[in-house]
């Protein structure tokens, strides 16, 4: 158990180099010499207790779903001992991991989480269920000085709208309400800012992931590549925003999992907000066609002008294309993101190509029978394809 690994003694970027330098100097030592000048930040326990074979305590609120679930079974396949913490509501579409242990109660009753907290010793907590600053606060005040690392799951839509693409992993956090998911993005960005801040001026050792767009199987978000497979396989044509060269960034959930594994107890990504995803975008006309060529369906294409693609995501009740979702960015923006702070301080590289994660989601997709059990009205798309069309 860990109690308070580093405390952040410089400020934030000199901080950040001093930690990358140590680690890069530990890791390529001159040749037939002993490390010295100091303990080098490898020696720390955190990376003692990450060298291979060692198990830590993790707890992950959530755990249940995709992001969390995928967290679990990964951390669980490296030998690490995982809690979840969960109402129990939402039961794991797969049977959970051998040895995962479970604690029950619903994060918003604030006396009964610290209640059922307190006594448990943890030396990381994944957070895949904080949204609100409560969520956050809550959090620090029940693990301050007695854990050795927390990761708020968070979400490009938090980022503040930019013209300058790759978007910065550092880009300032969003104000901004947008209509289809309220203050999803301004709550994130706000716990974004808390947690840094708590690691600058309290010691208390937490980074920020922000996922773009995660696909992959059992996404519980059904309007997304699943939809393309299922309205493909049904022949139906595919609308396509404009001329379909708008690119998005994706995320393939085994390898966002990976990502966690990464940062656990990394002292180089404490007081970070990273983004990471696949070194792939890829347009809205190459995901028809990637998804038509997994599932053998040449792709019907039909592509809206600009100013039917505005209405089309004004009214339909879901995103006609899968998109990173950045504050109010129209559909037009091609919202991709840097990911290379993310890769430097964690070593993390992509390890599925887009074309082969898409495969692999079209296989448990067939396995789970989406296709024959899906429930889609197709009404709205319908109505533009007979305006379009005729
Ligand atoms: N999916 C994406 O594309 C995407 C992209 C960017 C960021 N994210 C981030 O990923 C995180 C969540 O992903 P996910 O839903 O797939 O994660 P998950 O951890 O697999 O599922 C959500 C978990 O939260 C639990 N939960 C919900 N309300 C709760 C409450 N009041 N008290 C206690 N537990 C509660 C649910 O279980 P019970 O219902 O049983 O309580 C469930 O286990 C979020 O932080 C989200 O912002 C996702």
């Amino acid at each position: 158990m860990y109690h308070s690994l580093v405390r952040p003694t410089q400020d934030r970027d000199s901080w950040t180099t001093a930690v990358i330098d140590a680690r890069n100097e530990y890791a390529a030592p001159a040749p037939g010499k002993r490390r010295g000048g100091g303990r080098p930040l490898s020696d720390h326990p955190a990376n003692e207790a990450l060298s291979e074979g060692m198990s830590v305590k993790i707890l992950i609120m959530g755990g249940t779903r995709f992001v969390g679930l995928a967290c679990v079974e990964e951390l669980a396949k490296f030998g690490h001992d995982v809690t979840i913490f969960n109402r129990g509501v939402t039961e794991a579409p797969v049977a959970l991991p051998r040895n995962i242990r479970r604690l029950y109660g619903d994060r918003n009753d604030h006396d009964a989480l610290r209640a059922t907290l307190k006594d448990e010793k943890f030396d990381a907590v994944v957070d895949c269920s904080a949204y609100l600053m409560a969520d956050v606060e809550l959090m620090v005040e029940i693990f301050k000085g007695r854990i050795g690392h927390y990761i708020f799951m968070s979400s490009p839509a938090a980022f503040a709208p930019s013209t300058a693409f790759p978007i910065p992993e550092d880009h300032p956090g969003t104000t901004i309400e947008t209509p289809r998911n309220k203050n999803y993005g301004i709550l994130k960005a706000a716990c974004e800012q808390y947690l840094v801040d708590q690691f600058y001026d309290n010691g208390f050792p937490a980074s920020v992931g922000k996922l773009p767009m995660v696909f992959g199987p059992r996404n519980t978000g059904r309007h997304r590549e699943a939809l393309m497979m299922h309205r493909l396989l049904l022949g139906r044509p595919a609308l396509i925003p404009g001329d379909g060269s708008t690119f998005s960034h994706p995320n393939y959930i085994p390898d966002m999992a990976i990502g966690v594994r990464k940062m656990l107890l990394n002292p180089a990504t404490f007081g970070q907000k990273y983004t990471w995803a696949m070194e792939e975008y890829y347009s809205d006309d190459s995901f028809a066609d990637v998804i038509g060529a997994v599932v053998g369906v040449t792709p019907d294409k039909i592509y809206m002008p600009a100013d039917v693609t505005t209405e089309v995501y004004q009214t339909f009740p879901y995103p006609i294309m899968h998109r990173s979702q950045v504050a109010a960015s129209p559909w037009y923006k091609s919202n991709v993101f840097s990911t290379t702070k993310f890769f430097d301080h964690t070593g993390f590289r992509q390890e599925h190509t887009f074309e082969a994660a898409c495969a692999d989601t079209y296989e448990w997709f067939q396995r789970a029978k989406i296709h024959e059990n899906y429930n889609w009205d197709f009404s709205h798309e319908d109505a533009i394809i007979k305006r379009l069309r005729g």
